[in-house]
C-alpha cells in the first residue's frame, strides 16, 4: 500500500507540531490508519500521545473515547535521531568489524548527533522507513525546531554531503606528504572549530571515519535518492504552516517558491494562531460604570477597554491582509486554512480535537 504523505513544514514556533498532531488526530478519528512522526515535542504534548520518551518505536494513541470512525488509528513516535543513525549504518554496514569502526568513531558520533541538520537527514530517513513498511494510510511529519524552515529542505544535502565525498574529505586529504590540507591551507579557522569540537587527534579521525564510512556510502546515497523521490511523489504534500506575522509569512512565501522550485508538492497553506475580528463593535455606552468608582475612574477603565478592543481590531485587520497575501500568492487550486489561536491549552488531546473543524480533511489535500 501507498501511504500518502504530509509534511508540515514552517519557521520557528509557527505551531508545527501542534498542528502536526491535530491534523494526525483528525485523520485517524475520521477513519484512517495514522502515524505521526514528531520531532521534539513539548513535554506535556508527548506525554498526551504517549511519547514520554524519545523513542522510534510507534506509540499507539489511546484514542477511543473519541469514538473514532472505523478504521481509525494515531500511532505516534517522537525522532530519534541517533539511534535512527546507527541503525541504518549497521544496516549498511558489511560487516561488523565495519560498522563498529563507524559507530565507535568520534567525528561520527560528533556529526552524527550534533552536526546541523542531522536530524532533518534522519526525519526524512525514518519516514522513508515508515513509507516503505507501507502499513499506514497516511504518515505525518512535523519538522525539526530550526531557525529558518528552509533548513529543512537544504540539510540533507548538506549533512549527506558530510557523510560523503564532501569538502571534509578533501580538507582532510594529505596535500603531500607531512601535511594536512585543512592545517597548511591558511584554513585555520576550519582547523581550529574541528579541534575544538573533537579534541586533539580530530583531523585524523576524521580521515578515518571517511575511510570506514565508504563501506556504507554507496548505500547511503541510495537511500538519499530514494528520500528525494520520495519528497516528490505524487502522494506527498508539504503544507506550509504559518502565523500571519510578517517574518513567518515572508517565510512561507519564499518557501512556497523553493518547493515549486525543487518540484516538490504543495499542500496549502496552514495559518495559524489568527485572530478573529472582535464580534460587535463596542460603544462607550455599552460599557456599564463600575460599581464604587468614580465617574472619573470609571471613565479610565472605558477607555482601557475601548483601547484594547481597538488594538485587537488592528491586529485582526493586519492578519486580514496577511491572509490575503498568501491566498494570492498560493497556486490557483491550492488550500488556506485558518486555526485560530486558542485560549486553551493544546497540549492534550481535547485541545488538539478542538482544532479539526479548521483543519483540512485528508481529501482536501
Ligand atoms: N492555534 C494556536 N493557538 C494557541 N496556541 C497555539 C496554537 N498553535 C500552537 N500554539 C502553541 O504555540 C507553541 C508553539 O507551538 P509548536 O507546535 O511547538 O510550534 P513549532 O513546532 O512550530 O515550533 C506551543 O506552546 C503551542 O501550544
Ligand atoms: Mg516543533
Amino acid at each position: 500500500m501507498r501511504s500518502q504523505i504530509v509534511i508540515c513544514c514552517g519557521s520557528g514556533g509557527v505551531g508545527k507540531t501542534t498542528v502536526s498532531a491535530a491534523l494526525a488526530l483528525k485523520w485517524a478519528l475520521d477513519g484512517a490508519t495514522v502515524a505521526v512522526l514528531t520531532i521534539d515535542p513539548a513535554r506535556r504534548l508527548a506525554d498526551s500521545l504517549s511519547i514520554g520518551a524519545l523513542s522510534n518505536e510507534a506509540r499507539a494513541v489511546p484514542i477511543e473515547a473519541f469514538a473514532p470512525a472505523a478504521g481509525g488509528r494515531l500511532d505516534a513516535m517522537m525522532l530519534d535521531a541517533r539511534s535512527t543513525f546507527d541503525e541504518l549504518v549497521s544496516r549498511m554496514a558489511p560487516s561488523s568489524d565495519a560498522r563498529d569502526r563507524i559507530l565507535n568513531n568520534r567525528y561520527y558520533r560528533f556529526a552524527s548527533e550534533k552536526l546541523g541538520g542531522s536530524h532533518e537527514y534522519m526525519a526524512m530517513e525514518r519516514l522513508l522507513q515508515l513509507a516503505d513498511a507501507g502499513t499506514y494510510d497516511v504518515i505525518v511529519l512535523d519538522t525539526p525546531p530550526t531557525r529558518h524552515a528552509l533548513d529543512f529542505l537544504k540539510a540533507p544535502d548538506r549533512m549527506a554531503g558530510l557523510m560523503d565525498q564532501g569538502v571534509l574529505r578533501w580538507l582532510v586529504m594529505p596535500a603531500r606528504k607531512g601535511g594536512w590540507r585543512a592545517l597548511e591551507l591558511g584554513s585555520e579557522a576550519i582547523a581550529k572549530v574541528l579541534k575544538r569540537l573533537l579534541g586533539r587527534g580530530t583531523v585524523g579521525e576524521i580521515a578515518e571515519f571517511f575511510d570506514a564510512f565508504k563501506s556504507v556510502a554507496d548505500g547511503m546515497r541510495e537511500r538519499s535518492i530514494k528520500v528525494h523521490n520520495l519528497l516528490r511523489g505524487h502522494s506527498t504534500r508539504f503544507l506550509l504552516v504559518t502565523t500571519p506575522a510578517p517574518a513567518a509569512r515572508a517565510e512561507a512565501l519564499y518557501f512556497l517558491g523553493l518547493l515549486s522550485e525543487k518540484e516538490m508538492p504543495f499542500g496549502g497553506f496552514l495559518i495559524n494562531r489568527y485572530l478573529t475580528a472582535p464580534a460587535h463593535a463596542l460603544r462607550p455606552e455599552d460599557i456599564p460604570d463600575s460599581d464604587g468608582l468614580t465617574a472619573e475612574q470609571s471613565a479610565d477603565i472605558r477607555a482601557g477597554i475601548l483601547q484594547a478592543v481597538a488594538l485587537r481590531r488592528a491586529r485582526s485587520e493586519a492578519h486580514q491582509r496577511s491572509v490575503s497575501d498568501l491566498r494570492d500568492a498560493a497556486p490557483g487550486d491550492a488550500g488556506c486554512w485558518l486555526v485560530a489561536d486558542q485560549e486553551r491549552d493544546l497540549h492534550d488531546l481535547n485541545g488538539l480535537v478542538t482544532l479539526g473543524d479548521a483543519l483540512p480533511a485528508l481529501a482536501d489535500l
